[in-house]
């Protein structure tokens, strides 16, 4: 069967990891990236061998620098069948409308508005509700996160309420321009967007976010508080996160005690990028009374929702039917562990 042929609009954070991964299937391809600025980013896409495409507005600063491009974006357009967006959020609407008229599929990311596309997507809770679809939407890092866990906890015991704090990291590793840099910022909107973002899946689930800015690049860690209809054990709780694809258990007791733990155990894996795609629960933190189950997990902002962007290809141009087997086949390609 002919690959998928995929366009990735925006090699930033996200776009250049969702490229990679791409790549690394056999049953898509990545025919070109773009990027606005002929910049550091862009001599290594180059070198990494990925075709650069670029907007009208920005030819002129790339014949100026010298850096060679395969075209324009609408070029692209032509060559592909679906565009992963990875713009910064809020050029969603624009580039719709542009994929609309080029006659391709579009999947979006967390920074854009569910009603952008009418679709949010996650693996683990609705793979297949994207079947077939012209646009999608990846859901956010953090919703991510919290959809890999409770989705499962959900289907198992129902919760009745749920109540997350998410500590978030300031800003990506690379980012020089955020902040804080000293200090907690609590978002005081509240209840925070990551709730709602949730409900646009799982729109039946009773959830209260809360999120405080830490100054720390490294991932973010939800604390999680869920009432379940029914009494259960931290054992039973265990047995559901060790069978649930992308979650790692990792134990405190082991000397994982901090989010800087974690990437370095990432390094140590050997991971592209020094990735981890898991959701990282501790072990030794979960605890269940009664019926309250309490948990700890850290979420690698850059890199979870990776693997969930390959699987909506998958999804939307109608690669494989169950989520298991799209699951399974980005796993494999990209080196995560699948369970069972
Ligand atoms: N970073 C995270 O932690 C994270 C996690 C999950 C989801 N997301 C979501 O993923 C999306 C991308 O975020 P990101 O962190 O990857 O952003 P980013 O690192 O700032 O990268 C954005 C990319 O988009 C390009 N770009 C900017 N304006 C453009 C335009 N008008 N047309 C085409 N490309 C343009 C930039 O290229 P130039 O540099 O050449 O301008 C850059 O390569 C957002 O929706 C965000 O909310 C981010």
């Amino acid at each position: 069967m002919a690959k998928v042929k995929v366009g990735v609009n925006g090699y930033g954070t996200i776009g250049k990891r969702v490229a990679t991964a791409v790549r690394m299937q056999d049953d898509m391809e990545v025919i070109g990236v773009t990027k606005t600025r002929p910049n550091f980013e862009t001599l290594m896409a180059i070198e990494k061998g990925f075709d650069v495409y670029v907007p009208d507005a920005s030819v002129e600063a790339f014949q100026k620098a010298g850096v060679k491009y395969a075209g324009t974006i609408k070029d692209l357009y032509r060559k592909v069948d679906i565009m992963v967006d990875c713009t910064p959020g809020s050029f969603g609407a624009q580039y719709k409308t542009e994929y609309a008229e080029a006659g391709v599929k579009g999947i979006f990311q967390g920074g854009e508005e569910h009603g952008l596309t009418g679709i949010s997507f996650n693996s683990t809770a609705n793979y297949s509700e994207s079947w077939g679809a012209q646009f999608s939407r990846v859901v956010s890092c953090n919703t991510t996160g919290l959809l890999r866990t409770l989705f499962l906890i959900d289907k198992e015991y129902k919760i009745k309420n749920a109540y997350v704090t998410i500590v978030r990291r300031a800003a990506d590793p690379g980012d020089s321009k955020n902040g804080p840099i000293n200090g907690l910022e609590p978002s005081v909107k509240l209840p925070t967007h990551h709730g709602p973002d949730v409900q646009s899946i799982m729109p039946w689930l009773n959830i209260n976010t809360m999120a405080v800015k830490a100054s720390t690049t490294l991932m973010h860690m939800h604390t999680v508080v869920a009432e379940l209809s029914r009494e259960t054990t931290t054992e039973e709780v265990l047995e559901i996160f060790r069978k649930a694809p992308r979650v790692r258990l990792v134990r405190s007791k082991d000397g994982i005690k901090t989010t800087a733990d974690i990437m370095e155990m990432a390094r140590d894996i050997g991971r592209d990028r020094s990735d981890m795609y898991e959701i990282v629960v501790w072990e030794d933190g979960v605890k269940v009374v009664g019926n309250k189950l309490y948990y700890y997990q850290g979420v690698h902002q850059e890199s979870d929702v990776v693997p969930e962007n390959v699987d909506c290809i998958r999804s939307m141009c109608k690669l494989a039917e169950k989520a298991s087997d799209s699951v399974r086949k980005t796993n494999d390609a990209m080196h995560i562990p699948n369970k069972g």
